[in-house]
């Protein structure tokens, strides 16, 4: 472990999924301190509000002692400069995930040469996973039991009324 040195995994978690879960892990067992991050994302329309994606978060990784869920608003990067802790996590599925993520990395870096971007790959069973997919499959009725956390499974249910 990385000792007494505090990362920041930075999303919008709309719903946070199993992979989310699994890159969390990972990165508690690296560093002493996780802040998982949460904003709005502004290119994207959100089916849970802020405050609802923190509680699911909060209850997913309530048995994780070193991680803290917390929002933020406005650029990353000064989000970091005021939590002093420059290490940005982010997962990285599949090749696809890689253009995006290597100019937001490159960008974050520009607007503040202190960050420095960790890529961590989930378990292969979540490469294929995203939030947006868990919707669908809910919003059709079909069952995301092994897609994502507990809470989230009942709050989908709730919202979309499937099995
Ligand atoms: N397992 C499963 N799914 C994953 C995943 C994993 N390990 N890693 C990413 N994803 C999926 C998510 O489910 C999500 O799917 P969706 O597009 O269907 O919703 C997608 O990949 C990415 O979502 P997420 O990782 O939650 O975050 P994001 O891409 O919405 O977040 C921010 C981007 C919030 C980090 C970025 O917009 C940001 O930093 N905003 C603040 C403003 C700023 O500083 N802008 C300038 C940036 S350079």
């Amino acid at each position: 472990m990385n000792r007494n040195f505090s990362a920041a995994y930075p999303g919008s978690f709309d719903p946070p999924t199993n992979g989310h879960l699994d890159i969390i892990i990972r990165a508690s067992n690296l560093f002493s301190k996780i802040i998982v991050a949460v904003t709005d994302n502004i290119n994207k329309r959100h089916t849970f509000t802020l405050q609802e994606r923190i509680d699911l978060l909060r209850e997913s990784v309530a048995n994780l002692k070193n991680v803290e869920v917390l929002p933020f608003s406005g650029l990353l990067a000064d989000y970091l400069e005021k939590i002093n802790s420059f290490v940005v996590i982010r997962g990285l599925r599949a090749l696809s995930d890689f253009e995006y993520e290597f100019q937001m990395a490159l960008m974050n870096r520009k607007l503040n040469k202190k960050i420095e971007t960790i890529f961590l790959t989930p378990d292969q069973s979540y490469t294929f996973l995203s939030s947006s997919m868990v919707k669908e499959i809910s919003m059709l009725g079909g069952s995301t039991k092994s897609f994502v956390p507990k809470c989230v499974e009942l709050e989908l249910k709730k919202r979309f009324g499937n099995r």
